[in-house]
């Protein structure tokens, strides 16, 4: 059986992230959040002071940054230099940095090159909004998952509202929309669905109904390839 290149891009919200971790799962390839790479270059200008709008400072400090995705018993693990980050790298203030971090083109090129690295053998799910047009243009499977700004910021708001969060269905939703237009509008990569993608609208689909039809597209090209 062929280990292939999986792409998966899309807005935030389509369920990319489970996705990605359950095809890696089934199918036993690694699996790569890029949203946790750049999240992680944040957590590390925050930590030493750097200016997020200082590219030469955020390039120097990339060239220094070791990040690794360890696979353990109840989940997967983002460690950069030896911390784990997994969950200081979620926070809105992160999130929030992170916006600004990724628009850098210094940080863009170190972190695809990385990402290269870590993906060009094969056996490998990949997640983010650039991946099949820039990191992994020959990948040989690429999906494009979204759904409506309406039923992404809706699933966004019952996910906060369980962690016992006040929330605004509405203004989940806007926020979820001006995500929208940062990720596309930006000048260095931005999310594209490209001519060769499959594209997978989630909206009124269930996860197990996503996974199938991409287990089995993932499949068919393994035995074909
Ligand atoms: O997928 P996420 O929410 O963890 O992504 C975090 C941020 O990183 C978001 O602002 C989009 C950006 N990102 C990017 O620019 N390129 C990628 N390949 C992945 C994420």
């Amino acid at each position: 059986m062929n280990k292939l290149i999986v792409a998966i891009d899309g807005p935030s919200g389509a369920g990319k992230s489970t996705l990605s971790k359950l095809l890696a799962k089934h199918l036993d390839y690694l699996n790569i959040d890029t949203g946790a790479m750049y999240r992680s270059v944040a957590w590390a200008a925050r930590q030493q002071g750097v200016d997020p709008d200082d590219e030469e400072a955020l390039a120097a400090l990339c060239s220094q940054l070791e990040i690794e995705f360890i696979r353990m018993a109840d989940g997967e693990r983002v460690m950069v230099n030896g911390h784990d980050v997994s969950s200081a790298i979620r926070t809105p203030e992160i999130s929030l940095l992170t916006a600004r971090v990724s628009a850098c083109p210094a940080v863009r090129a170190a972190m695809v090159e990385q990402q290269r690295r870590l993906g060009r053998a094969g056996g490998v799910v990949l997640e983010g909004r650039d991946i099949g047009s820039v990191v992994f243009p020959h990948a040989e499977v690429k999906f494009y998952l979204s759904a409506t700004a309406a039923a992404r910021g809706r699933r966004r708001f019952e996910e906060l509202r369980q962690k016992g969060a006040q929330v605004d269905l509405e203004q989940t939703i806007r926020e979820v929309e001006a995500r929208d237009a940062a990720d596309m509008q930006r000048t260095h990569a931005p999310l594209v669905q490209t001519a060769d993608a499959i594209a997978i609208d989630s909206t009124k689909m269930t996860i197990d109904e996503v996974l199938e039809q991409m287990l089995r597209t993932i499949r068919q090209k393994e035995v074909n390839n």
